[in-house]
């Protein structure tokens, strides 16, 4: 029997991504445990579907964190391990837009905020953080105190867009924009760019020309509720062809 991988679900919002996996895994679709479901966002209704399915759940409020940041920030409250040079050379994030000072801001900002994340995510014996419709973007700090193994990623990660094309936060409407006959969803690796990471999986819908922008969330959603779980099974997959193999 192919061992269950244990999984960690960050969200932001309605969780019906987390829900799809939910019921994979309880369902035993997929080799997968979820451990805890952690939200940048108060209140969601996401943290109620993972309760309701006995996860653990927990906030760490980026909006509170970032308005208390505006009032400035000393060096007592950033990480003890915060490395602003190294984080800057690694992260390609910002740099073609903001100024050097905006950019500085917005990684100790997101340093934190992604600390509280670790400082609760570290404690659980995890294989693969899922980021299930989190709408933050992970700075390198957090990203190599998670992936600590050179070469092997460890946070994945759904766009509602056919990667490469239409990165940022609002892939559907992007897609819908451009006039696109053709939308999709992507599920890929996290790395310091924001969506740029290996691809994992994809799957695509065809748009007619009456679809609206809401008939395109629709037909991608149903979409992603497919591919994430498939994903994640994927990972399962090698996981356990890695333990066999050792
Ligand atoms: C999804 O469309 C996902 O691709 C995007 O945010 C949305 C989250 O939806 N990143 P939900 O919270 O899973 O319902």
């Amino acid at each position: 029997m192919s061992k269950k991988i244990n999984v960690g679900t960050l969200i932001s919002g309605g969780g019906t991504n987390l829900q799809a996996i939910i019921d994979a895994c309880q369902s035993n679709l997929i080799d997968a445990n979820i451990l805890f479901t952690g939200s940048d966002n108060p209140g969601v209704k996401g943290l109620e579907r993972a309760q309701k399915a006995g996860i653990d759940t927990f906030v760490v409020d980026y909006a509170g964190i970032i308005r208390s940041c505006k009032k400035g920030i000393n060096d007592a409250d950033l990480p003890a391990d915060f490395n602003l040079e190294e984080i800057l050379s690694k992260q390609k994030l910002v740099e073609h837009i903001a100024s050097k000072e905006q950019i500085v801001f917005f990684l100790k900002t997101r340093a934190i905020a992604e600390r509280k994340l670790l400082d609760i995510i570290l404690a659980y014996d995890m294989d693969l953080l899922v980021l299930a419709g989190f709408m933050r973007v992970l700075t390198p700090y957090f990203i190599d105190r998670i992936n600590t193994e050179p070469g092997i990623y460890k946070i994945m990660n759904i766009h509602p867009a056919l990667l490469p094309s239409f990165p940022g936060t609002d892939g559907y409407g992007d897609t819908f924009r451009y006039g696109c006959k053709i939308g999709g969803c992507t599920v890929h690796y996290i790395d310091y760019g924001e969506d740029t990471g290996p691809i994992i999986g994809q799957k695509a819908f065809a748009i007619e020309d009456n679809d609206t922008l809401d008939d395109i969330k629709k037909k991608g959603l149903e979409k992603e509720w497919e591919l994430f779980p498939q994903c994640i099974q994927k990972f399962a997959d090698s996981q356990n062809k890695k333990s066999r193999n050792k």
